[in-house]
């Protein structure tokens, strides 16, 4: 069971590390680490945020453990060199088109949430964003119109065979869960939503039981803070999804505490082949001072061995670490309380 570790960008080395020392406290046979430098990390040492040999290291491994990308002292590099590029070029290259990030409060640390206690409660939805088109990879860039003035244009476009198949993974997702489905888009306004909304219409056909509705993304994010109780399951587009799920999880307390997996289509020895990432960034402002909760990416390992490795029994016992210890009054920073990176981890393998 190889694993490639890409701790990446400022807090990325901390909560990656954490991550691992639990894995390898479960003392799982068979368990290979790799790491690799991805993200500024990887350009200040090659001269590239995705090294060719951090993408074939990438390829042989049975699923990825990202950190985070993202480093102010490249903000001026042009856009091909710029960390962000390392995660995109592998959800591309990799072919990890469904992303999902499940966003929950956890029963008891209602209070943890800026949501009215009334409210939090009934947070408790799984976002299947789609991860390999939309704006983010259309033609893009800067030009002069006519007036002499500058303009900058980004493409936005979904072709119907990517809608249809992040709409099985959805479907399939409220299906074996027996909730409902949300498809969130922005029909009354982009062509690209119609042609989502209408794709998605058409493989509910094939899903006769799952209770499907249809959401403009401002209503959406009024009502993750409003009623997330009406969410079951959310299929969106890679921008939308970008936003929602981080507003997602700032309602359940922190971005510190909701992992991801992004999944394509190939299959391993173990599972699905997939990449698994805290949904923060590389925060770093508090980069290297052992401050960052890696409670994200612990959780990220925990849907790895789920996923990727088929081992649902492990994947609960570190989910139920990681509730544990919050239930324990452990918490980072990012949740009020003054527990470190280091702390947080060894509390979590404590409870394993
Ligand atoms: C995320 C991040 C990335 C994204 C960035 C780092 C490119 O915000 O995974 O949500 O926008 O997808
Ligand atoms: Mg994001």
């Amino acid at each position: 069971m190889k694993i490639a570790v890409l701790p990446g960008d400022g807090i990325g080395p901390e909560v990656t590390a954490e991550a691992v020392a639990v894995l390898e406290s479960l003392a799982l046979p068979g368990l290979v680490l790799f790491s690799g430098d991805v993200g500024g990390a990887a350009y200040h040492r090659h001269g590239h945020p995705l090294p060719e040999e951090t993408l074939a290291m990438a390829r042989e491994a049975d699923a990825v453990l990202f950190g985070a990308v993202g480093d102010p002292s490249c903000d001026t590099l042009e856009r091909h060199l710029r960390p962000e590029q390392a995660i995109l070029g592998l959800r591309k290259h990799l072919g990890l088109f469904a992303n999902l990030r499940p966003a929950r409060v956890f029963a008891g640390l209602e209070h943890l949430s800026p949501l009215r206690a009334g409210i939090a409660g009934g947070l408790d939805m799984l976002i299947v964003r789609e991860l390999t088109g939309d704006v983010y990879f259309g033609a893009k860039g800067q030009r002069t119109t006519d007036s002499g003035e500058r303009e900058g244009w980004d493409a936005m476009s979904y072709a119907e065979s990517e809608v249809r198949r992040i709409a099985h993974v959805a479907f399939r997702a409220a299906q074996s869960a027996g909730l409902p489905l949300t498809s969130v888009d922005k029909a009354n306004v982009l062509e690209t939503s119609q042609l989502w909304r209408d794709v998605v219409v058409e493989v509910s056909a094939e899903y006769p039981e799952v209770a499907l509705d249809h959401m403009y993304v401002d209503n959406a994010a009024m009502q993750v803070v409003s009623h997330p109780d009406r969410f079951g399951v959310v299929l969106t587009g890679n921008l939308f999804g970008d936003i929602l799920s981080d507003l997602a999880s700032a309602a359940v307390g922190s971005i510190g505490l909701l992992p991801s997996s992004s999944l394509g289509e190939r299959q391993t020895a173990y599972g699905t082949f997939g990449l698994y990432e805290p949904i923060h960034g590389s925060a770093p402002d508090i980069a290297g001072q052992g401050k960052a909760n890696p409670m994200a990416t612990i959780l990220s390992a925990a849907m790895m061995l789920r996923h990727s490795f088929g081992m649902e029994a492990e994947a609960a016992r570190v989910e139920a670490a990681v509730a544990r210890a919050l239930a324990d009054g452990i918490l980072g920073g990012d949740l009020g309380g003054a527990h470190g990176t280091a702390a947080i981890g060894a509390a979590v393998r404590e409870r394993l």
